[in-house]
């Protein structure tokens, strides 16, 4: 049996196939590499929740023709919601960036947005440091639940407002590997939360 097919009984609907995720990744990398014609990029993937549209985004930027001169790929570590399925409203840094911010054009690219504390932690933290511009794309947005207003230039998708899981969103560090966004049934979250 394969891993994907032992998850099969938890999911009570696909809100995002791969194709459409693909085709969104695919728009917000031809909106970033025309903002960054010419120019150096870093792309900072804030994990774990990003770990497959980092990567996804930065090959498809660079696939598109006239957009920007090079591409760093780094990666921060945060978390906030430990195994729960509400944030702890703390964020905390597990792992810093590789390289320095200054003086760079940096993306945050993240999976969702949703009470935006995290991503307003980050702009903070980084915009301190002086990079040259400062930037957010979100693949999910999911907009029901703000209590920061933060500033999000590239969106990707709206999120319904339930607990989502795939493409790299998890539920107690499982399916982030699912290839699609996905609602699981109610009956999963029986499980304590830590
Ligand atoms: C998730 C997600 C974002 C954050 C967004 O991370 O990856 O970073 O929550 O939520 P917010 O807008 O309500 O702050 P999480 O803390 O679950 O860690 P993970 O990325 O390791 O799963």
């Amino acid at each position: 049996m394969q891993i994907t097919e032992s998850y099969e009984g938890t999911i009570e609907r696909t809100l995002y196939s791969r194709e459409q995720i693909a085709a969104a990744i695919e728009r917000l990398a031809r909106e970033i590499a025309a903002d960054h014609r010419g120019q150096p990029l870093m792309l900072l993937g804030v994990l774990k929740g990003a770990l497959f549209v980092v990567t996804d985004l930065a090959r498809a930027v660079a696939a598109v023709p006239d957009g920007p001169s090079e591409i760093i790929v780094d990666y921060m570590c945060v978390s906030s919601y430990g195994n729960a399925t509400r944030s702890s409203g703390e964020v905390r840094l597990l792992k810093d960036t590789s390289e320095p911010v200054t003086g760079r054009n940096v993306v945050i690219v993240e999976d969702i947005v949703d009470n935006g504390l995290t991503l307003q932690y980050l702009q903070a933290l980084l915009g301190e440091r002086q990079p040259a511009r400062l930037r957010s794309c979100v693949l999910f947005d999911k907009p029901y639940h703000r209590r920061v207003d933060v500033p999000v230039e590239y969106v990707g998708l709206q999120a319904p407002d339930e607990f989502v899981v795939g493409y790299g969103l998890d539920y107690q560090e499982l399916f982030r590997n699912l290839p699609y966004l996905a609602q699981l049934k109610d009956a999963v979250f029986t499980r304590p939360e830590a």
